[in-house]
């Protein structure tokens, strides 16, 4: 006789009752403020670790991965205050007062991985768990560890409680030639950042040349390091005996910019966005005017004006000065707005195409070619066949970009788009509601009151 287990019943998931609802069909029109670049600030403020003097960021993006790294800060020993009507944030780690801390402190965003640079190089040890942040790949952190080990740090790895934990350990860090086998991001920072203390020089070659490096490197410098090359494939550092005190502005966010440069255009309307870095922006306003937008620049200043018509635009992704991954998914609304058959080659990561889901439920025609195997179900490229219809519905962000995407595609779409997920664009975007609303959209976050509404 067989015998039928008796089923456990599933408990439905918890809804996560917070909505952002988006009422399309607004044009946007006026002035926005640029805050400061979220994968800058982050960075900068694991920098303050390297110095037992004080820290001051300005235009720091108030935005809740600021709060996690300031809470991964604390745990290691050093005071943070965050001002957050200014802006401003202090940091004094005038002691290092312990190399661990919680994995949920690790696991609350990507940037995490950063304070393994300055640990290693003030203290010498680090245990840590592998950082959590945006799924949108495999994201490992092989190149940071090698990197670590080639200046001369020992890596242990160890199960803890079912948690993998990692132990970075070494007496002094010596200088070394580091290659990397891809310009990581956060691998070029924890590297940078960890041999301006190492004994002798470090040439980093394939290095990141983004410009949040550029500008972390150029602030590591005015703290006594003595760094060259930033910006390019080879960076050099001489090794220097301490860091100082320093205050210093942080860079505008070219990915927040571009987020509302496309509301603009998708929108049918005209901005200005206040406060932006011209260069930053050339792979985003290329393809804004290659799709019909006008684009003008002055003092800090970018004018967006939507054109007649929106064509289709081949869009790959690539490390700077190549298109943004980030700005792959926001473009993708506009996109499905435009004129014939667009091309998305994703090169960066390769699953960071699964939002598209979302926006087909609204109505876009896109075309994904996945493939994958053991379950994995991973994606690089789009096509995209425009104009299509979008329609309001209930979608899911999936990361901080696809939220962010699923609202550009509610602001033109038909009837009232529900967001759930809502807390990614909190990681993210700085008073993105408000700032949005005051151009002329209609959203309504039904989890934050927002009394600030036009
Ligand atoms: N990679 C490896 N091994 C490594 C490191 C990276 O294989 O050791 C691979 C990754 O899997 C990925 C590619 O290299 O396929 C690029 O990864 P990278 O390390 O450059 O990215 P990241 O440092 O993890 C940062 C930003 C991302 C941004 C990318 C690309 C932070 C905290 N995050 O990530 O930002 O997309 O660089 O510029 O700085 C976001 O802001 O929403 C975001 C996801």
């Amino acid at each position: 006789m067989s015998v039928i287990p008796v089923q456990t019943p599933v408990q439905p998931a918890k809804v996560d009752e917070r909505l952002l609802k988006i009422r399309g069909g607004h044009t946007l029109r006026g002035k926005v403020r640029i805050s400061g670049a979220k994968n800058a600030a982050l960075k900068a403020l694991a920098a303050s670790l390297l110095t037992d003097e004080e820290v001051v960021l300005n235009n720091v993006p108030m935005i809740a991965d600021v709060l996690s790294m300031a809470d991964l800060l604390r745990a290691l020993g050093a005071e943070v205050e965050i001002d957050e009507a200014r802006e401003r944030v202090r940091v004094h780690a005038r002691e290092i007062t312990r190399t661990d801390a919680p994995p949920e402190l690790f696991k609350a965003t990507r940037a995490s991985v950063v304070v393994t640079g300055p640990m290693i190089a003030r203290v010498g040890e680090i245990s840590f768990y592998m950082p959590g942040g945006d799924q949108i790949g495999k994201r490992p952190i092989d190149m940071h560890l090698r990197g670590f080990q080639r200046l001369g740090t020992e890596i242990v790895h160890e199960m803890d409680q079912g948690i993998e934990r990692i132990t970075a350990k070494v007496a002094k860090l010596r200088g070394a030639r580091i290659y990397m086998d891809y310009p990581s991001h956060t691998g070029t920072e924890a590297l940078l950042m960890a041999s301006t203390l190492a004994a002798g020089t470090t040439v980093i070659v394939n290095a990141s040349a983004e410009p949040e490096i550029v500008w972390l490197g150029n602030m590591l410098n005015r703290m006594g390091a003595r760094i060259t090359g930033l910006g390019s494939s080879i960076i050099t550092v001489e090794g220097v005996e301490r860091l100082r005190s320093v205050s210093d502005v942080v860079i505008p966010d070219r990915l927040e910019a571009a987020t509302y440069a496309i509301a603009a255009v998708i929108t049918g309307g005209e901005v200005t966005l206040e406060g932006v870095m011209e260069p930053h922006m050339l792979p985003i306003t290329e393809k804004l005017i290659e799709a019909g937008a006008d684009v003008w620049h002055r003092d800090g200043r970018m004018l967006i004006r939507a054109g007649d018509r929106l064509e289709a635009v081949d869009i790959q992704t690539l490390p700077y000065p190549g298109f943004p991954t980030d700005s792959q998914s926001t473009f993708m609304p506009l996109l499905t707005q435009a004129q014939g058959i667009a091309h998305v080659h994703e090169r960066v990561y390769e699953d960071r195409l699964r939002y598209t889901d979302e926006l087909v439920k609204m109505g876009a025609d896109i075309r994904v070619a996945r493939w994958g195997q053991n379950g994995e179900y991973l994606a690089t490229s789009a096509e995209v066949h425009g104009p299509t219809k979008l329609r309001g519905t209930r979608v899911t962000s999936l990361d901080i970009r696809s939220a962010v995407s699923l609202v550009l595609a509610g602001l033109v779409a038909e009837g009232e788009t529900e967001l759930t997920d809502v807390y990614h664009i909190d990681r993210g975007y700085a008073d993105f509601v408000n700032k949005l609303n005051r151009l002329g959209a209609d959203l309504e976050d039904t989890g934050v009151p927002n009394a600030d509404r036009r």
